[in-house]
């Protein structure tokens, strides 16, 4: 059963700019036993899924996917926001609110043989995840599935997941 965890994500009104409440995760991470419930709620999913490497995005999503990995025994390969990732990269634009942003994975960090694990901690609009899958893709490795904390349900993310027929599992849903 999912753990309950909506009572520790903080609502912030306005911020970062007017009209948006943003969806804190802080309390969820200073609560030992919550964030404790939340990484073993997410081992007992994916132990028996033959996943061999967890993918976190920049920079949330690190926090869980590191728990996780360490955890399942695996490896973390993290998606970094352009010019961080010291060798050479695969990159994948993606379309913000207003302007383009790119992630980018070490162009020997996936083969074929992997079986991915994408985490973030919440799906909005679908831009980011959306350039990870494409970069999974682009290393020819499999995708398994994509794991948020939180969606936003009423945003386009979790209809493009599903229009694009990508496989998604969520914590807890606003
Ligand atoms: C946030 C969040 C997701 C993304 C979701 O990251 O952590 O990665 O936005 O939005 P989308 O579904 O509309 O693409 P942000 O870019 O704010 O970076 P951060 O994790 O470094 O704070
Ligand atoms: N990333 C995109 N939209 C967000 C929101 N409403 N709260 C927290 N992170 C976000």
């Amino acid at each position: 059963m999912k753990p309950v965890i909506t009572q520790h994500i903080r609502a912030i009104h306005d911020y970062p700019k007017a009209g948006i409440v943003f969806r804190d995760i802080t309390p969820l991470l200073a609560d030992g036993p919550a964030f404790q419930q939340t990484i073993d709620h997410l081992v007992e999913r994916y132990r028996e899924a033959g996943i061999t490497k967890v993918v976190g995005i920049e920079a949330r999503g690190f926090i869980f996917a590191t728990a996780l990995a360490y955890a399942l025994g695996i490896g973390f390969v993290p998606l970094r926001k352009p010019g961080k990732l010291p060798g050479k990269t695969l990159q994948q634009k993606y379309q913000l609110e207003y302007g383009d942003d790119a992630l980018e994975l070490h162009a020997d960090a996936l083969t074929a043989t992997d079986k991915v694990l994408i985490i973030d901690d919440l799906l909005a609009t679908g831009g980011t995840v959306l350039a990870g899958v494409a970069l999974v893709e682009q290393a020819a490795a499999q995708l398994h599935e994509c794991a948020f904390i939180i969606t936003l349900n009423d945003l386009p993310g979790v209809q493009r997941l599903n229009d694009a027929a990508i496989p998604y599992y969520t914590l807890c849903e606003f």
